[in-house]
């Protein structure tokens, strides 16, 4: 028997054909005597009868077992017709029957409402179960056609894919790695490549001009629905491009995944919006532009004002900001409880508001507000009768930090009431640009590069490098979709001494590292580097998106945990000695030091001191006991 049809190809047209499919038993039902499967393949479901002499060995077959059917299509009797199938009107009448594999019960129902209902990491310990969901069958394909869409779309565009190492070594900056020890060279270290970078700009030094490659990425961070150890990037860089060039390749390429995928036109240009904008209107570098709460600026209000809080932080020279949640006044104290904590995690000593209730203003800090100061927040925030007004009094960065979370926990209260839909196919894009090419990070105490550090500077700001690095602005962007980050890139330095300076002088990287991590690229552009400028795009982000869900994990094939396990394969995994030597690597013991004490025959009571392995195994021992007054101590080191 070969396969002539998937089940979801065959159609009225079809009646008196005989076929052959092959597939999945999606469900078995006994009608007095007649056996009825739905039958499933990767295109869809169709209905079998077997009514015939095959009736017995189709009353074997359990859900999931997986069988070949040849038969004779037929249309159904009026009162069989499902309109809610694509293949409702007809079924297979079979004659013929091949069961290559019985089936035990799955651990859960297949279907996409019941498989929703079960936890995530039993979907992904028989993940090629889950997989035969048809909303995951779904998502695979949408997977298939973004990534097909982006080469095309590059092919088109006559840009070569070229494959960049995934044994990489280790560099200092960015995301924490992953190590791969040498066999060859002990104590030695490759470095699994966090982004094909260095290489792509090493590519247009070696005159390929226009690049991409769909890369694997590996960066050791901790898990969150939107970021995984191993990940997928749209990888592009090209020479002599400045960045509205970049801004108009990536807004086609992604009009062309929207159109290939969704069937939707998605309007260019995106709008811009300078970092500082961003930061102050929304709070954040990657603002939800779906919902408005916009924030405000009251720094200059309050420069003077009676609550010494907001005068001592203005002072300081930090800022006050506020936004109005309209009409929630109705806020409960635990829904206020949450926002404070919020606040406070991130560096807030809590969280003012005020209520427009019963035709005045209730918070214990309106007392301290002069008629002027009132009358320009009611101006500035359109302050009516049941709004509630939050305000956020620290150090400008963490001032529009700690009110653009609580911005998106308030659209969520109004989510909650119903007042706001968030929807996911609202295709909100922006870019974020001038971003600064430098943040002074306190904990280190000195600059780090906001993107990375082969990141060009405005090229009117290279000046301010030597006397005010902070205020130096960088040619980076980002691609911003409804709250999330889809891409980010830059133009880079290409001459070797502009790139030299920002290693040692700006970022204080010492000389020896800059040689040791950077030497061969800092060499290369001495052989003729030509302007470049490129962007990596998380394409599993971008496929969540085109599929409505959240968790990129829902888009990955076989994706890990939060807690970075592959739990079908039982990943990550212990290995065995002998390989351990080879890669020269001795596993330190994880011990436990106890403390006892026990009492001998004449009642004395003495300590000793246990070392213990993972296994709860003593180690070894110290022995401490009283002897006429004085402690000794015993030290036994035998491995028990
Ligand atoms: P960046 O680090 O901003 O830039 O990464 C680019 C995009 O990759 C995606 N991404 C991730 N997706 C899933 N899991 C992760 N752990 C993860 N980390 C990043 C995001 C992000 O916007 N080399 C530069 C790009 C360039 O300058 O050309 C880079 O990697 O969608």
């Amino acid at each position: 028997m070969k396969r002539t049809h998937h089940c979801a190809q065959l159609a009225k047209s079809d009646l008196n054909a005989t076929v052959s499919l092959s597939g999945w038993v999606d469900s078995v039902r006994d009608h007095g005597g007649i056996i009825f499967i739905d039958l499933r393949d990767r295109a869809g479901v169709i209905q079998v009868k077997f009514d015939s002499a095959l009736r017995e060995q189709a009353a074997q077959l359990k859900n999931e077992s997986v069988v070949e059917i040849t038969g004779k299509v037929v249309a159904r009797p009026g009162e069989m017709i499902n309109k809610t199938l694509l293949t409702g009107e007809i079924e297979v009448d079979a004659t013929n029957l091949v069961v290559h594999n019985i089936a035990e019960t799955p651990p859960f129902p297949l279907t996409d409402a019941d498989g929703d209902k079960v936890s995530e990491d039993l979907r992904l310990r028989y993940r090629y179960l889950d997989l035969r969901r048809p909303k995951m069958r779904k998502h695979l394909a949408v997977r298939h056609r973004a990534t097909k869409s982006v080469r095309d779309y590059f092919d088109s565009l006559g840009f070569y894919e070229v494959e960049t190492p995934a044994l990489f070594k280790s560099t200092p900056e960015g995301a924490r790695e992953c190590l791969v020890p040498s066999r060859i060279h002990a104590g030695q270290f490759y470095a699994l490549s966090q982004s094909p970078q260095q290489f792509k700009q090493i590519l247009m030094v070696a005159g390929v001009e226009k690049y991409f490659q769909i890369a694997r990425c590996f960066r050791n961070e901790d898990l969150r629905a939107d970021r995984q150890m191993e990940f997928t990037q749209i990888d592009v860089e090209v020479s002599f491009i400045d960045r509205e060039g970049i801004y108009s390749l990536f807004e086609g390429m992604l009009k062309r995944v929207w159109k290939d995928v969704l069937n939707h036109d998605l309007p260019t240009p995106f709008p811009r919006l300078a970092y500082k904008d961003a930061m102050n209107r929304y709070g954040v570098d990657k603002p939800d532009t779906r919902f408005g709460l916009e924030i405000a600026d009251f720094s200059e209000t309050f420069r003077n004002s009676g609550l010494k809080m907001f005068q001592s932080t203005v002072e300081a020279g930090g800022s006050i900001k506020a936004f109005n949640a309209k009409d929630l006044a109705d806020v409960t104290q635990s829904e206020i409880s949450v926002l404070e904590e919020v606040a406070k995690s991130l560096g807030g000593k809590g969280l003012a508001y005020i209520k427009a209730e019963k035709g005045g203003w209730r918070s214990p800090i309106v007392k301290f507000f002069t008629d002027a100061e009132k009358a320009e927040l009611t101006q500035k925030l359109d302050i009516e009768e049941s709004d509630i007004v939050f305000f956020s009094a620290a150090p400008w960065e963490r001032a529009c930090t700690i009110l653009g979370r609580i911005r998106i926990e308030v659209a969520q209260l109004f989510v909650k009431r119903g007042k706001l839909t968030l929807r996911a196919d609202q295709w909100n894009f922006l870019w974020v640009v001038d971003f600064p090419l430098m943040n002074y990070d306190e904990e280190c105490g000195g600059y780090v590069a906001t993107h990375h550090p082969f990141t060009s500077p405005v090229p009117e700001d290279v000046s301010l490098l030597d006397t005010d690095p902070k205020s130096v602005r960088g040619q980076h962007y980002d691609v911003v979709l409804n709250g999330m980050e889809l891409g980010g890139g830059s133009i880079r330095i290409h001459q070797s001494a502009l790139q030299e300076k920002v290693f040692k002088d700006v970022l204080k990287i010492p000389a020896e590292v800059v040689e040791n991590r950077f030497g061969y690229m800092l060499k290369a552009f001495k052989y003729g580097a030509p302007p470049h400028g490129g962007i990596a795009f998380g394409l599993d982000r971008m496929c969540a998106l085109l599929c409505g869900t959240v968790s990129i994990r829902d888009v990955i094939a076989f994706p890990k945990t939060q807690k970075s396990q592959d739990l079908m394969v039982q990943s990550p995994a212990s290995v065995t000695e002998k390989q351990l030597r080879e890669l020269h690597i001795k596993i330190a013991e994880e011990v436990k030091w106890s403390c006892c004490s026990i009492k001998n025959l004449l009642g004395e009571k003495f300590f000793y001191f246990r070392c213990r392995d993972k296994e709860n195994q003593t180690i070894n021992q110290v022995t401490v006991f009283r002897s006429a007054g004085y402690l000794i101590y015993f030290c036994i080191f035998d491995k028990f």
